[in-house]
């Protein structure tokens, strides 16, 4: 399926306990400064996925990245996340 140009990405963070604890809501806040720049992309917070040892997680296109830390934030975002 060809994606529209305008469509909307959603940028999901989980919000999860265990997430939480791993640094969730430093992610979200670093998401939410980066995206400022990129009117396509919002950010959806989350309850549990289902991936709580693997957290921080986050799901973009349906991929899904755990462990994410705030040195791999830029590379994810540069890669996937639309402008
Ligand atoms: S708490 Fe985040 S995946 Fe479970």
């Amino acid at each position: 399926m060809k994606k529209d140009r305008n469509q909307k990405q959603y940028i999901f963070v989980c919000q999860g306990k265990d997430c939480l604890k791993n640094g969730a809501r430093q992610l979200q806040r670093d998401i939410e400064k980066l995206l400022k720049q990129r009117k396509r992309c919002q950010l959806i917070k989350t309850r549990c996925m289902d991936r709580c040892k693997d957290g921080p997680s986050l799901v973009i296109d349906d991929v899904w990245y755990g462990k994410v830390t705030d040195s791999d934030l830029d590379e994810v975002l540069n890669k996937k996340a639309a402008k």
